[in-house]
């Protein structure tokens, strides 16, 4: 299950790269607004975090605990980015506040993974 987990760790990194990514290639666009990489990184990381915390919860991986307060934000965070992208993906462009707001929580949420301990 270690094996199923850290793979899963590996998709948690690559969902981060497509909904960071796809906001900072924007950063010089007049036109802003929520690409489909930001989108689908959302959801990646949506699914991906809950699956490491069920695996986690469940003591499939030796070590591995989980901060049920630290997630709980994370996860209220993520609910809000992958909202305000559904939104944002059915509007057309440029639609800066919703652009930068999801990449100012998604990096709160990087910020709240590394320094919250
Ligand atoms: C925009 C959303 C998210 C971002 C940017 C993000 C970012 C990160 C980052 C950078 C790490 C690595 C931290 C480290 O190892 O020091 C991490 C790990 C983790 N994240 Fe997220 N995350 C997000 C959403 C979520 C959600 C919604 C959950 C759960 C509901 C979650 C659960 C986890 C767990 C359990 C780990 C630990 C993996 C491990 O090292 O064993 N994440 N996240």
């Amino acid at each position: 299950m270690e094996f199923v987990y850290n793979a899963l760790v590996v998709l948690h990194f690559i969902g981060l790269a497509s909904l960071l990514g796809g906001f900072l290639v924007q950063m010089k666009s007049p036109e802003k607004g929520v690409n489909p990489a930001m989108l689908h990184g959302a959801l990646v990381q949506l699914v991906t975090g809950v699956l490491l915390v069920g695996i986690a919860s469940a003591g499939l991986v030796p070590g591995e605990e989980v901060d049920h307060a630290k997630i709980t934000v994370k996860l209220v965070i993520v609910l809000i980015i992958t909202a305000l992208a559904f939104v944002g993906r059915r509007r057309t462009p440029p639609q800066v506040a919703l652009w930068g707001a999801i990449g100012a929580l998604t990096l709160v949420n990087v910020i709240i993974a590394v320094f919250w301990n």
